[in-house]
């Protein structure tokens, strides 16, 4: 999508040297816009782990160009059990979203059942290719499939239909596009008035950094509000629908979103507010049934509850807001029971959070 009227992916081949990765340095959105160069597969580990690039979609194609160049690097006798190791260190670096271990276990199997080519590189970087522009068609279909929810509202409406969404699930969590934005996106093209709730994201505040931004880019109008306001626009009609991607979603419908989702869940469950979660395939977890139980949430820093980050005298600078004895507590993602979702918008279409809807869309997924 367009950053100052210029199109980008997150992610892409370098066009001068095709052995550096460059990715947008999202750590610095929305004051500076840099790119981050990447050149082993330690250096797409601390791209994740710091959240250089983040958002499931982008941090398991992130990780695959990382196995790309843990390939490029490995030249000894025992490559196959490096990249193994490789493999997993990769799969350590964020917990939460599924996208990333499915990511590398592809392509492990696909590295090293085509060990023996001579052109192994060229088509592992065709094989990392084909996982981005796949991840760019899913958002696209989710798109269109998610326009269909927007224009129903707007056919009763016929006026703004206001959405809320929470942390960012737009086109830089993906490759372009997004998941919950897509179908905003799609809406705005379409001449759809469309307005967007943005809550905040405390702590490292990813709707009024990321979501605000690339919404503003792309001419979408919307509203950054405190995390804690949307129950309070429910109850007086202000929002007509909430959209929220995912980081892992059960086969029974379970949601890990960042944290705060599932009391957005809670307060349109209440209002009679449609809740719809946008995901991919690459984040279902065909294995797991309670979400709840069984999802590993990632606990991060403590500073980033502690401090807050923003731009002052042309620098990034954070300032500290919690007392220095005072304890923090920073889990990254709460888990939304599919009993509150309305419904997933996949690229397949839109299902209920059920397993059996889900395994209807993906019939190929239910011999587990
Ligand atoms: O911690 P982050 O910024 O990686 O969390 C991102 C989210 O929670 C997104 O909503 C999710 O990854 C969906 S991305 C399309």
């Amino acid at each position: 999508m367009k950053i100052q009227e210029k199109h980008y992916h997150t992610i892409w081949i370098d066009e001068d040297d095709p052995t550096i990765v460059q990715v947008i340095d999202q750590r610095k959105l929305p004051f500076v816009f840099e790119t981050f160069a990447m050149y082993s597969a330690d250096d797409a580990f601390f791209a994740i782990k710091e959240m250089v690039v983040r958002g499931a979609p982008l941090i398991g194609v992130t990780a695959a160009y990382g196995m790309y160049l843990a390939t490029r690097h490995l030249k000894n006798e025992n490559w196959e059990e490096d990249l193994t190791q490789v493999a997993k260190y990769l799969k350590s670096s964020r917990p939460t979203a599924v996208n990333l271990a499915f990511a590398v276990d592809e392509m492990l199997v696909f590295i090293l059942a085509h060990k023996e080519d001579k052109e192994l590189e060229a088509k592992v970087l065709a094989k990392v290719g084909e996982l981005k522009k796949q991840e760019i068609d899913f958002g696209d279909q989710i798109g269109e499939h998610g326009l269909e929810i927007i224009e129903a509202i707007y056919k009763k409406k016929r006026t703004t239909v206001n959405v809320l969404t929470h942390c960012n699930a737009g086109w830089l969590a993906c490759i372009d596009w997004g998941t919950a934005t897509a179908p905003i996106y799609k809406a705005h093209l379409k001449g759809i008035p469309v307005h967007v709730w943005v809550d905040e994201t405390r702590p490292r505040n990813q709707g009024a950094r990321l979501t605000a931004y690339e919404l503003g880019e792309q001419g979408v109008p919307h509203t950054v509000i405190p995390d804690n306001a949307g129950g309070h626009l429910m109850q007086h009609a202000l929002v007509d629908v909430v959209i929220v991607g995912s980081d892992r979603t059960t086969v029974t419908g379970d949601v890990a979103n960042k944290i705060g989702t599932y009391l957005k869940a809670l307060a349109a469950h209440d209002n009679n507010v449609p809740f719809y979660v946008a995901l991919p395939s690459s984040t279902f977890d065909w294995e797991m049934n309670d979400g709840v139980k069984e999802i590993p949430i990632e606990q991060r820093d403590g500073n980033e509850v502690a401090a807050i980050e923003g731009w002052h005298d042309d620098q990034i600078k954070k300032v500290r807001l919690v007392p220095e004895k005072s304890m923090v507590a920073n889990y990254g993602f709460d888990v939304t029971p599919a009993r509150l979702v309305s419904g997933l918008i996949s690229e397949r279409g839109i299902c209920k959070a059920n397993k059996e809807s889900i395994l209807k869309l993906y019939p190929e997924k239910n011999n587990r």
